[in-house]
């Protein structure tokens, strides 16, 4: 066995290689990681390094692990496999260990990763990896606090917040932001699959959070009909989001904005509480974002039991219409409700004024 260590950029025959091996083991669907990261395209945004191992020419297991560049005390690890003949042979082990090794040389805060699979959480949780509570999220915060106690005390510092669009620096960071319980339900319903907050629903997902967004920003061309992807390219992009960040680095709050086929731009979005303040320009950025997208209206769809939220869009200027049942006016979005832990919560659709 031979274990091999690899920076991204990698080449691109290794890429085929491994993203062939991890269909094997994963399956068809998108990979949380696109194969244009592996190439390089996040490198001004993410340290992203591929560990290996192999016996003789075989590829018999593998892991990455990636490392904001802004946010070094961060990590993510994502493409834990081992090829079947291979397992129980302390493969998945020895690569977890490495990349946990390979983060405490930077000083590093705290790893997530994400496992719906019992066998891998054993093995984590062994590394030193906890759960975060209503996830399949685990976390290894290197100073021993449960992820609880980190991740209410990594938002607890007070700053000045800023708002500058998402990009790729916010892969990792989104993680703790996103695995934190909000009071609000529905922290995003813009996106394909509304974002909830892990207070009412369990969230299943962790470098794959990213992926979820940019399904809003990039739907893949089999997801979108001929008249969406028409529409696309003479507009040229249709979404963007925005990130409020505080001035020592901290993701604090996320935003959607989407242009829909009526020229209608729809706006959601939250923040942490700490930084209640900052919601207004938040979505403040997004409203402006529609505007120069000509957009004819602005909508949000909101849970009736959100209704801080909604008090938030209201001082905004926002005002729910009647619902399509109710009456004519159009609506920005097509469904009446979201579901949240299998129980359905109607939707209240705003409108600015
Ligand atoms: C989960 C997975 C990565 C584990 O890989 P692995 O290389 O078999 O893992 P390890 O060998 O390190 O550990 C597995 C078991 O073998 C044991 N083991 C470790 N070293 C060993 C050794 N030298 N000899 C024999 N057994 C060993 C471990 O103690 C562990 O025991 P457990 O089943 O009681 O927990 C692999 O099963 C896999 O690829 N699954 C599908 C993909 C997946 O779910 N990935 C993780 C989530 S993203």
């Amino acid at each position: 066995m031979t274990r091999h260590r690899y920076d991204t950029p990698i080449n691109k025959d290794l890429a085929r290689e491994l993203f062939n091996f991890w269909e094997e083991i994963f399956g068809p669907e998108d990979p949380d990681i696109p194969i244009g990261v592996f190439l390089g395209e996040e490198a001004d945004h993410n340290r992203h390094v591929v560990l290996l191992e192999r016996d003789g020419d075989v590829l018999t297991g593998t892991c990455g692990i990636m490392m904001p560049r802004a946010n070094p005390n961060f990590a993510g690890i994502g493409e834990v496999a081992t090829r079947p003949e291979y397992r129980g042979r302390g493969i998945a082990n020895r690569l977890c260990q490495q990349s946990l090794d390979e983060f405490a040389e930077q000083d590093g805060e705290v790893v997530f990763l994400g496992t719906e699979n019992p066998a891998a959480a054993r093995i984590y949780h062994r590394l030193g990896w906890r759960r975060i509570a209503n996830s399949t999220v685990y976390a290894n915060v290197t100073n021993d606090d449960s992820p609880e106690e980190y991740l209410a005390d990594y938002f607890r510092t007070p700053s000045t917040v800023n708002i500058a669009p998402g990009d790729a620096s916010i892969r990792v960071p989104m993680i703790p932001l996103l695995l934190t319980p909000h009071d609000w339900q529905v922290l995003d319903g813009n996106l394909p699959t509304p974002m909830i907050s892990t207070r009412y629903a369990e969230q299943n997902s962790c470098m794959g959070l990213y992926r979820k967004y940019q399904y809003l920003l990039a739907p893949s061309s089999q997801s979108e009909g001929g008249r969406e992807r028409a529409q696309r390219e003479r507009r040229g992009m249709l979404a963007e989001w925005f990130a409020a960040k505080t001035d020592d680095g901290r993701l604090v709050g996320i935003a959607t904005a989407f242009v829909d086929a009526e020229n209608v731009c729809n706006v959601d979005g939250f923040i942490h509480k700490r930084f209640n303040d900052s919601y207004e320009p938040l979505i403040g950025a997004a409203i402006k974002w529609g505007e120069w997208q000509n957009s004819v209206q602005f909508a949000a769809r909101l849970s009736v039991e959100d209704e801080e939220k909604q008090a938030k869009f209201e001082t905004l200027g926002f005002r729910p219409t009647p619902s399509p049942l109710q009456g004519e006016i159009k609506r920005g979005a097509p469904d009446d409700a979201f579901t949240i832990s299998e129980r359905e919560v109607p939707a209240v659709s705003l409108m600015l004024e």
